[in-house]
This record gives structure tokens, C-alpha cells and sequence, in this order.
């Protein structure tokens, strides 16, 4: 039985995943398309009442001297622009009267088993055993427009996605000046607005906000999905919490500018719109081009805060990430850019290479300075030839002898940029995104290149390639680290300048989907100055993404914590690095940096040569614990036991095997406390009949004693510590 079902005589829309409904249904002659319901599942389809049309205004057709009345507050499913409803639209355009306004209307529709792919642009999958889609066709007969919605509906995860495509129709071009992937109108109630805000070196931070009447949004206008603001908002109810309240999310899978933005009206309905940001969006559509809206996840949650995130782990797991790395153990790298910055050369990576490979350790990441005439960061982004006074002999040597050692080689990039002092610029000036007569900004004395020139995207495909194809690399890091400015294309026209964001994003999407092709068992880690460019977009052709530059370890419980609220640990990806730590000069013991990073990618950012002995010493019992709990952290449940973010005391997480067999606990105090006695942890997400073995002390209690009674961690003496709590099944007959 499939997931999604067409109600011919009701004109209702009925999609169910295995927790949820959500409810479309198609009102008055005129074939308005209004949104029912989206929420805990329900047997009921025709609740068309809901929508209100029974009451006053009514519809037009039987009330059609408040046709406005009606337009501005009937729950609309994709609501059109400029015709008498005053609240977000979800589309406009600039048609050949220069006018602005569209008015999709239902015309038709389909359901099939399956999911199509979004052409050029990152999306979930699944197979036609998996899940089920409902396209529907609005139409604007004056604009001779269509629009298609698109649904799908998971049968594993209560997901729901939705993305749009505009096609033109008429023989005049229409430009389109918004194109949002997603509109949901509900009634108000009690909820707050969740999103997660940020800044180079502290992302993701959890923020709630009240949602006053008007609009409230994030977005970015950076050309990336940015360090500031995260493509993702929730809705949620007063009282929840990690596991219990109610929580609509909704998170966008894109890379550029996003507007998320949720709007309390005059009756106390909310419009949630999500989508490519309007501003410098102009898109020329000629008669029979189609535009394709990117991908909006939605999930809702009726079990807190908790299940939202165990749902979207499980579907970016399954229906997301591509790398034949997604399930497999990910080699413990060392990274040398803390360790050396600029000044490296070939013995010293060896030597941090031997010292490494004696602690366990299995890649060495060479990091950014081997091209060019790079000694800092004002020159050579584009000129990707490997610098021979520092690496002598040659990349491919440097990487035989690391592979002597015995460890993987791994490199960084950053593709999408040009330094004014590389030969590529002065070959090439007019390949930086730059405005007429104006001197386009600097950003670490960087330029972005215009990858919507295909010359563009062929040369630095080219320049990343043709490195990986001349040794044996196992692995990319791809850096972005500067934000668009100065939007202008050398050689767009002038009616296709505003495309310039949305193509340089497909761009970037074209030169990873080419190099996973050409590449497919690289390990490809994004990046972008920290984690200014972790998003599910990214993540559809990197299974890991570099966090932060961060890398401090209670600094990183906040940007790990809002994180980890939407991606799989799998995905972060995260280091021990020195002390006292680059950024924020604190000082932590070398066990709470290896626990904090356990909960990501895991490995070292410093230089093993020069590490006191006493922290030498710990590598590789830290890396056998990664050995041992990696397939767990990759797949399992996770579950948040407290905030240090909220309670500015401590932190503690937890991730639970699929099967309830075992489970980690990551336990951090951040400062120490006088007189204090142990502190209890209640333990959720194991099965409550089990018994449990306590690997620390031996002791072993049932399930529901761990759940409902908990468990003392004994006090720590000192600011900065941790412990790991690791709980297995104990069989029955023990
Ligand atoms: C960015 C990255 C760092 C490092 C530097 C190199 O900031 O986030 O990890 O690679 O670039 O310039």
C-alpha cells in the first residue's frame, strides 16, 4: 500500500509517513489549492473543514465581493503573488508587461512509486520500495505558466520533501524573482521559532525566539549557506523538549542564499516559507525552460526535539549521503594545519608522519600551502602546481613515502578561488566575479571565481583532477573561504546577471558531482572557512564535513551540540588539536579533546613531533577507542541528555545502537564546582527489558532502572573534564 492516495470526490490529497499525515485539498471552482493539515498521523481524509471554507468569507465563488478577504487567509498550499493575498508569497515574477503577479491553480496531478532526482542539484533518494511521490501540476492561464509541486513521501522516516519546478510556457521570456521550495500555513498556537545562528569559529548555536505578529526569517545573501544563519528553522511548541512537545523542521537542501522566514497574520495563522533568498535573484525563463526549486525537508515530530534529530540522522544516513565512506570506518587522520600553518616542507611532514604512524595513526592530510608560491594566504589560490622548494621531488614522492610509512595521503583545495597575485589572474582577470568599474572586494586578499563560466569550472576541475590523477590520493579536503560580494559575471547577459548566485551554486555542484565520478572511492571532506558551507547540499557529495576551525573543546560542545541537532555525527567532522588552543587560548586535558572529538569524524590537528610526552602518550589509546565505537557514533541513535548551551554547566550526549545492544555516553564537565556530591544522568533510548553492564565499574542494571532512576557520575576534580560511559547488553542468561 502506498504512502500517498488522491480522494477523487473530496479533492483531497492524503500523504502518510509512519508518524505523520499531511492533508492538501483542492477548494471552489477555481481550484484553489489550501493546505489542510500536516502533523501526528491521522485515519481521516476528509477534513476539508479544516480549511475554513465553510465559514465566512467563503470561497469566491459563493462570496466573490470578498474574493480578497478569502485570498488572505485561506491556508494556501503554494500561495501566488500580487491577487489579494497580502501575507509571503512563494513566487513572483517580472512578466512582459513588467507586472508582477502569478496565481497557480490545481490542473492536474500524479502518483508514482519512487523518487526522481532534482537535475543539476543535490537531493534525497530512495528506491520505489522506499518511498512514493505526488507531483502537482498549478497552472497561471494569464502567465501561461506552470507550476509543479513536488512531493515525497518516506515509508522509513517521517520525512516529507518538497521542491518546485517553473516552466514557461508562453513564447515571451518571464524572469521568475522568487521561487520558494516550500509554503506551510498553519494555525498558530504556542510555538517558538528554533533556528541556529552563528560566526567564523562558533556555528550553529542554538537559538529560540518568540513569534511575534509580522515576519521574523535567517537567511544569507552570501552566495553560501553561511557561518551567520543556517538554512533551517522549526517550529516548536511551548513545552518541548528533547522528548516530548510538539516540532516542525525544516531544513533546506542548498548551499547558497536561503530565506527561511515564518509569518504571524492577523488571525494567528503562520506562513513558513523557505527557499532560495529573493534578493539578486532574477531568473530568465524562455518559453519551455524549466526552473527547479531546490529541496525542502520537512518532519514533525509529536515526541520532542530528540526524534526530529534521530529522523533527520536516519534520512541524510540513508536518503542522502552518497560516499561509499557513509558506513564505513573513516581512516584517523592528522592534519598539519595547526601543527605547521604555511611553513612545511617535505621532512617535515615525514617526520610528522612517522611520529604519527607510530601512535596509530592512518592519513596524513597535507593542508593549504603546497602551490604556487604560497608561504601565507595573499597569493596563488588558482595556480594549483605543487611547489618544489617545499615539496621536493614532487607530489607524487612526497605521497609514496607517506604510503611507505604506512599512512594515507590526503590534500586541500580551494577551487573556487583566484589570488590577484597568481599567474591565473593575470592571465585570466575577468574569471573573478567582479562588478564594471568598480574594484571588486577582497576577503583574505582572495577573489571567487565565476563558476558559471563553463571555461571556469573545466580549468579548476582540471587543476584539482589532473593532482589526484598524478599520486595516490586518498582523500580531499575542499575549502571555500570567502563569501560572494561585488555579483557581477563577465559574461552574462544583462538579463541573466541575476542569475549568477544559483548558477555559482550549481557550479560548485557540477565540480563535485565530476570528481566523485571521476573519483569514487576519494574521501571528500568539505569545508569553508570552518563550517560556513555545512549544509544537507554539501552533504549529498562529502559524507564528512570540517565543523569549525574551532577546535576547542568546549567551544565545540556548542557548535557540536547545534550541529548534531540536524547531521549525523558521521558527518562533522572533528579534531584534537594543541593547547592552549589556537583560537581561544584555553588549556583542556588531552582526554576531554579526544572525547569531544569521538562525537565527529575523529583525528589530530597539531604537530605529533613537538606534543608533551604525556599527551603523546594517550594517541593511540584514543584511537583504539575510536576503532572500538566508530561503527556505533556512525549509525546510532543519538540522544541529548543535557545542555551545556542552556545550563552553562555541563554537557552530555549519548548515542544508543540501533539494536539497544550497547551505548556511549559522553559525560563533560565544563567548570568545577565546590561541595557538590555526584551528579544523576537519566539514560534514554535503551531497551528497558535489557540488562546492562556498566563497562567502568561492572555494575549492571535493567534498562528501565537507567532510564527512570539513572545513574551517578561521580564528581570531577578540575575544570574541563570528561568521562565516557559505555553501557552493553548483558545476555540474558548472565
Ligand atoms: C580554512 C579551513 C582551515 C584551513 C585553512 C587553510 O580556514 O577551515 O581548516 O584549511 O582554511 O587556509
Amino acid at each position: 500500500m502506498g504512502a500517498i492516495h488522491y480522494y477523487e470526490k473530496e479533492r483531497v490529497f492524503k500523504l502518510d509517513t509512519p508518524h505523520t499525515s499531511y492533508l492538501i485539498g483542492i477548494v471552489d471552482e477555481e481550484k484553489f489549492l489550501g493546505h489542510i493539515y500536516y502533523g501526528a498521523k491521522i485515519t481521516d481524509y476528509d477534513v476539508r473543514a479544516l480549511m475554513r471554507t465553510g465559514e465566512a468569507p467563503f470561497v469566491p465563488s459563493q462570496n466573490n465581493r470578498d474574493r480578497s478577504s478569502f485570498l488572505d487567509a485561506f491556508p494556501m498550499e503554494y500561495p501566488g503573488h500580487g491577487v489579494g493575498d497580502y501575507r509571503e508569497s512563494a513566487i513572483s515574477v517580472s512578466d512582459k508587461n513588467g507586472n508582477t503577479a502569478v496565481q497557480p491553480l490545481y490542473r492536474e496531478h500524479k502518483i508514482y512509486a519512487g523518487k526522481p532526482g532534482l537535475p543539476g542539484l543535490p537531493a534525497t533518494f530512495g528506491s520505489e520500495e522506499e518511498c512514493e511521490t505526488l507531483e502537482i501540476v498549478l497552472a497561471d492561464e494569464v502567465l501561461d505558466l506552470t507550476v509543479t509541486l513536488y512531493y515525497t513521501a518516506f515509508y522509513d522516516v517521517d520525512v516529507i520533501t518538497r521542491s518546485v519546478r517553473v516552466t514557461n510556457h508562453a513564447k515571451e521570456p518571464v524572469y521568475l524573482t522568487k521561487v520558494f521550495s516550500t509554503a506551510l500555513d498553519l494555525d498558530a498556537e504556542d510555538y517558538r521559532m528554533l533556528t541556529l545562528h552563528g560566526s567564523w569559529a562558533r556555528e550553529r548555536q542554538i537559538e529560540y525566539r518568540q513569534i511575534g505578529y509580522g515576519k521574523q526569517s535567517v537567511g544569507s545573501c552570501r552566495g553560501e549557506s553561511s557561518h551567520q544563519e543556517h538554512p533551517f528553522v522549526a517550529l516548536v511548541s511551548a513545552n518541548a523538549g528533547q522528548e516530548q512537545g510538539r516540532v516542525y523542521g525544516f531544513h533546506f537542501v542548498y548551499s547558497g542564499n536561503f530565506l527561511a522566514q515564518v509569518e504571524k497574520n492577523q488571525f494567528d495563522s503562520l506562513r513558513v516559507v523557505l527557499g532560495i533568498h529573493p534578493q539578486d535573484f532574477k531568473w530568465e525563463l524562455k518559453q519551455d525552460e524549466t526552473f527547479t526549486a531546490p529541496e525542502v525537508v520537512m518532519t514533525y515530530s509529536d515526541a520532542g526535539l530528540g526524534r526530529m534529530t534521530r529522523t533527520l540522522h536516519d534520512l541524510y544516513r540513508k536518503h542522502l549521503i552518497r560516499s561509499p565512506y557513509k558506513d564505513r570506518e573513516r581512516p584517523v587522520l592528522i592534519n598539519n594545519w595547526e601543527a605547521t600553518y604555511f611553513d612545511f616542507d617535505t621532512e617535515k611532514l615525514l617526520a610528522i608522519a612517522r611520529e604519527a604512524k607510530k601512535s596509530g595513526i592512518e592519513m596524513l592530510v597535507m593542508d593549504d600551502g603546497w602551490f604556487g608560491h604560497r608561504n601565507d594566504d595573499n597569493t596563488s589560490l588558482g595556480d594549483w602546481q605543487v611547489n618544489e622548494q617545499k615539496i621536493t621531488g614532487g607530489l607524487k614522492r612526497l605521497v609514496d613515502q607517506v604510503n611507505e610509512i604506512g599512512l594515507k595521503f590526503g590534500i586541500w583545495f580551494e577551487p573556487e578561488m583566484i589570488s590577484p597575485d597568481s599567474e591565473l589572474y593575470r592571465t585570466h582577470p575577468d574569471w573573478a566575479i567582479a562588478l564594471p568599474g568598480r574594484m571588486p572586494c577582497r576577503s583574505r586578499n582572495q577573489y571567487v571565481l565565476d563558476l558559471s563560466r563553463k571555461e571556469v569550472r573545466d580549468y579548476a576541475y582540471e587543476c584539482v583532477a589532473s593532482i589526484l590523477r598524478s599520486a595516490n590520493i586518498a582523500y580531499v579536503k575542499w575549502d571555500m573561504n570567502r563569501q560572494l560580494t561585488d555579483l557581477g559575471s563577465g559574461v552574462l547577459p544583462v538579463e541573466k546577471q541575476g542569475e549568477l548566485l544559483h548558477r555559482y551554486v550549481l557550479g560548485v555542484y557540477e565540480l563535485q558531482e565530476r570528481l566523485i565520478t571521476e573519483f569514487p572511492q576519494l574521501l571528500l571532506e568539505n569545508c569553508s572557512g570552518g563550517g560556513a558551507r555545512f549544509d544537507p547540499g554539501m552533504l549529498y557529495y562529502s559524507p564528512q564535513i570540517w565543523c569549525s576551525d574551532d577546535t576547542d573543546a568546549i567551544e565545540r560542545l556548542k557548535i557540536q551540540e547545534g550541529t548534531a541537532l540536524l547531521y549525523p555525527l558521521s558527518a562533522i567532522g572533528a579534531h584534537v588539536s594543541d593547547c592552549p588552543n589556537h583560537t581561544v587560548g584555553r588549556v583542556t586535558p588531552f582526554e576531554t579533546r579526544g572525547n569531544v572529538a569521538l562525537a565527529g569524524t575523529f583525528g589530530y590537528e597539531l604537530d605529533v613531533t613537538k606534543l608533551p610526552e604525556e599527551d603523546w602518550a594517550k594517541i593511540p589509546g584514543q584511537v583504539a577507542l575510536y576503532h572500538k565505537y566508530h561503527a556505533l557514533i556512525r549509525s546510532g541513535d543519538y540522544y541529548r541528555i543535557a545542555s551545556y548551551s542552556q545550563n552553562d554547566s555541563f554537557d552530555c550526549y549519548e548515542v544508543v545502537a540501533k539494536d539497544q545492544s550497547e551505548a556511549l555516553i559522553t559525560f563533560v564537565q565544563v567548570l568545577g564546582r565546590p561541595n557538590v556530591h555526584s551528579r544523576r544522568i537519566r539514560i534514554p533510548g535503551l531497551d528497558e527489558k535489557k540488562k546492562y553492564r556498566v563497562e567502568t565499574t561492572g555494575e549492571v542494571y535493567c534498562g528501565d532502572t537507567l532510564l527512570h532512576a539513572g545513574l551517578n557520575v561521580p564528581a570531577m576534580w578540575g575544570d574541563f573534564q570528561s568521562a565516557l560511559i559505555h553501557l552493553s547488553e548483558v545476555p540474558d542468561e548472565q
